[in-house]
């Protein structure tokens, strides 16, 4: 086996010997533990020549910006630049209502707001960001069953729907991909070694749409995005105090857009429904929907009709994937 210190070393090298002193390179960061441990490298490697950006979406979950900005900044010391983009993006997405039209308009708006960025950078430094590093990981690389023997493909193709996704192709950036010959626990090895958290280390997988793919049907209505944030807040932060968050490959509440009847101290109340969702899986392509203690749920649940205004009713999904998928779009 190989040490994950000779493979830090190594990739130092590579990326060294392939960034010209002269060069720049660019890196979304989405928050992930994949583009957080890949720039971490490469910012190791080459200092502040290293540009970052992060994009606030107006998608993300409660206090998510400061959260991740405060280990980029304090104790990662990378070099980022924050953009609230959250105007553009929700502007863009009210009233649309079709689950792959708002990811198209997600993905969208992210490359103009990230195609922004590269040309103020550009600006700034009087020439074009040469490169462009991503944290792709290797079952990302594997296009086929590679050949036994073969070793490790080089050739790869980027999952569609998964991930920062599609950049802008006039911009011509060549791909640095420090961790394309890595797995997920070869990746949270890494990371270690560079002193990323390790509690952002274990923090599970969001998808790039967000919040998005967690209310169906209009982002926008009503006061979705703020009452999921509330309610995703408290559970999330129940599961962690049970000492159960390393159990669950996700967990994350959903926004219904119906309204029921409730009784809330002495009055009649016609608000929203929430689900809570929390699934075990190996890779996410199959999942288990996870068993809660019923003190859990019961407790979680009180808390939330109770703190959450706009809120009365809250269901618990109990299906797997397939034959539902893990998130609700
Ligand atoms: P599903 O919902 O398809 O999700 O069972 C499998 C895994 O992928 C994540 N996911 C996404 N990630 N962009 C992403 O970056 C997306 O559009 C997207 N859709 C789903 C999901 O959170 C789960 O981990």
């Amino acid at each position: 086996g190989w040490k994950m210190e000779d493979v830090m070393e190594e990739e130092i090298k590579v990326i060294r010997g392939m960034v010209g002193p002269q060069d720049h390179v660019i890196c979304a960061l989405s928050g992930g533990v994949d583009s957080t441990v890949a720039a971490t490298l490469v910012h190791k490697a080459i200092g502040e020549r290293l540009h970052c950006i992060f994009v606030d979406n107006g998608l993300l979950r409660y206090k998510e910006q400061e959260r991740v900005m405060e280990t980029f900044e304090k104790d990662l010391h990378l070099p980022v630049t924050c953009v609230d983009a959250s105007v553009r993006f929700l502007s863009e997405l009210k009233g649309v209502t079709d689950p792959e039209k708002k990811r198209k308009i997600i993905g969208k708006e992210f490359i103009a707001v990230f195609d922004a960025f590269a040309h103020d950078l550009e600006k700034k430094l009087g020439k074009k960001p040469t490169y462009l590093v991503q944290g792709t990981l290797y079952p990302d690389v594997i296009e086929s069953c590679p050949p036994p023997g073969s070793g490790k493909t080089h050739s790869h193709t980027i999952k569609s729907h998964h991930n920062v996704g599609g950049l802008p192709k006039d911009m011509k950036l060549k791909l640095i991909e420090p961790l394309k010959l890595l797995f997920k626990d070869e990746v949270r090895e890494l990371g270690k070694i560079l002193d990323v958290p390790v509690s952002f280390l274990k923090r599970h997988p969001f998808p790039g749409p967000g919040l998005a793919v967690r209310i169906p049907g209009d982002v926008t209505q009503g006061n979705a995005l703020d009452i999921l944030r509330q309610v995703d807040e408290i559970f999330i932060q129940a599961i962690k105090d049970a000492g159960i968050y390393d159990e669950i490959w996700q967990a994350f509440a959903v926004f219904l857009p119906v309204k029921t009847t409730g009784v809330q101290g002495d009055q009649r109340t016609h608000s929203n429904a929430v689900a809570l969702r929390a699934v075990t899986s190996h890779d996410g392509m199959t999942a288990d929907w996870y068993y809660f203690e019923h003190k859990f749920l019961d407790d979680v649940s009180r808390k939330i009709c109770n703190s959450v205004r706009g809120v009365n009713r809250v269901c618990l999904d109990i299906t797997s994937k397939p034959p539902s998928t893990i998130e609700w779009e």
